[in-house]
């Protein structure tokens, strides 16, 4: 049966301005990073996953050339799902994709050249059967490739139609700076920035935020679950089904004493809020006035609804905040520091 999007989608969320920019996107994003890979097909559950969220009013997905296992994957089942069933809601949909991190063989399948970053959208959109993305951005920074090389790549994808926003993904506030002036000077608007962001991982606050403020540039905040540290599914075991045991992106020696102190404190803050502490751990990423969106990913639909849920309270007192931020201290957890270290 095709599916049919709820009609009552649109009531519940309050949607963000990101940055200086025209466009709204919803305050929590789905991401496919993980769970919607697969060689012929993305599970039911993923699928489900997809249409659940746009009944909430999610209408923004987020991509990368290379979420799969195997690469390219992710995208590939959710272009069928453009294809089919979320066709006839295409203009309700913000749709990402980047390219960065390593995608195919040889000297031009990562990093920041304009052949690899030109290449890597064509086949993404052949992988989504779009013909545009929504946002196009550097997976990450590189440090060998002249930064105007790759500021004109991302103008080139929107001068060629192929991406109408482009943005930037775990750059420093330097960085970021610099990329936002060769955006500038090429007639083109950098929208976002696309930094990990979490209760243990804070590296963001130092001048990034600020500097994103300054700019006009929105927010959009990935792993706020610190990949689903910030539950207590790891408290006494490693649970079967978890990110630690699919021995992917998480190590079982992230699990420290420390780790688990700090939860079981910031879990007692959350009852208190009558929230669950994934739920807290969404609402505090989007405590910030210029966070535009929590990217968030689940494995399952109940998972999901319970992060939307998060929106329930999204406030909080000066009070609860001190008191987080007891707990709320740095974990050595973020993998993506060596590209923002630039
Ligand atoms: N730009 C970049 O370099 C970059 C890097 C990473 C991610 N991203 C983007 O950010 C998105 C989100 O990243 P992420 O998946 O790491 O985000 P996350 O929201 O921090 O972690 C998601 C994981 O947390 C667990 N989880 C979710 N809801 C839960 C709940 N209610 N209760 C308990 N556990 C829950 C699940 O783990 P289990 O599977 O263990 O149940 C889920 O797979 C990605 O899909 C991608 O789009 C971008």
């Amino acid at each position: 049966m095709t599916y049919i999007a709820n009609s009552k989608r649109y009531l519940k969320l309050n949607y963000r301005r990101c940055g200086h920019s025209g466009l709204l996107l919803p305050p929590i994003t789905l991401g496919l990073w993980h769970n919607f890979g697969g060689k012929k097909n993305m599970s039911s559950e993923s699928k489900k996953m997809l249409f659940r969220a746009f009944d909430r009013g999610i209408t923004h997905f987020d991509l990368a050339n290379n979420y799969g296992p195997p690469y390219g994957s992710a995208e590939s089942n959710f272009g069928k799902i453009m294809k089919s069933d979320l066709k006839k809601y295409r203009d309700e949909l913000i749709i990402s994709t980047k390219a960065g991190y390593d995608m195919w063989p040889g000297p031009y399948g990562e990093w920041g050249s304009k052949k690899y970053l030109i290449a890597s959208l064509d086949q993404s959109l052949k992988r989504m059967k779009l013909d545009y993305v929504d946002i196009f951005y550097s997976h990450r920074f590189d440090p060998l490739t002249p930064l105007e090389e790759t500021a004109d790549a991302l103008a080139q994808s929107i001068r060629s139609g192929k991406a109408l926003y482009v943005g930037i993904s775990s750059y420093s506030s330097k960085q970021t700076i610099k990329m936002n002036k060769l955006l500038n000077e090429r007639g083109i608007r950098c929208l976002i920035h696309q930094p990990s962001y979490s209760m243990i991982n804070r590296w963001v606050e130092k001048d990034l935020l600020s500097t994103l403020r300054k700019l006009g540039i929105g927010c959009i905040a990935f792993s706020p679950l610190a990949q689903g540290m910030l539950s207590d599914k790891y408290l006494k075991i490693i649970p079967k089904n978890s990110r630690i045991s699919d021995n992917s992106s998480l190590d079982k020696k992230m699990i420290t004493k420390s780790y688990i102190y700090k939860i079981n404190e910031l879990t007692k803050i959350a009852k208190k809020r009558n929230q669950t502490l994934p739920q807290m751990a969404i609402s505090w990423v989007l405590r910030h006035k210029n966070m535009t969106s929590a990217l968030i990913g689940a494995r399952t639909v109940m998972q999901l609804d319970e992060c939307l849920d998060s929106q329930n309270n999204i406030t909080f007192s000066s009070k609860e905040i001190k008191e987080i931020n007891k707990y709320a201290k740095e974990e050595n957890i973020n993998l993506w520091a060596r590209s923002s270290n630039n």
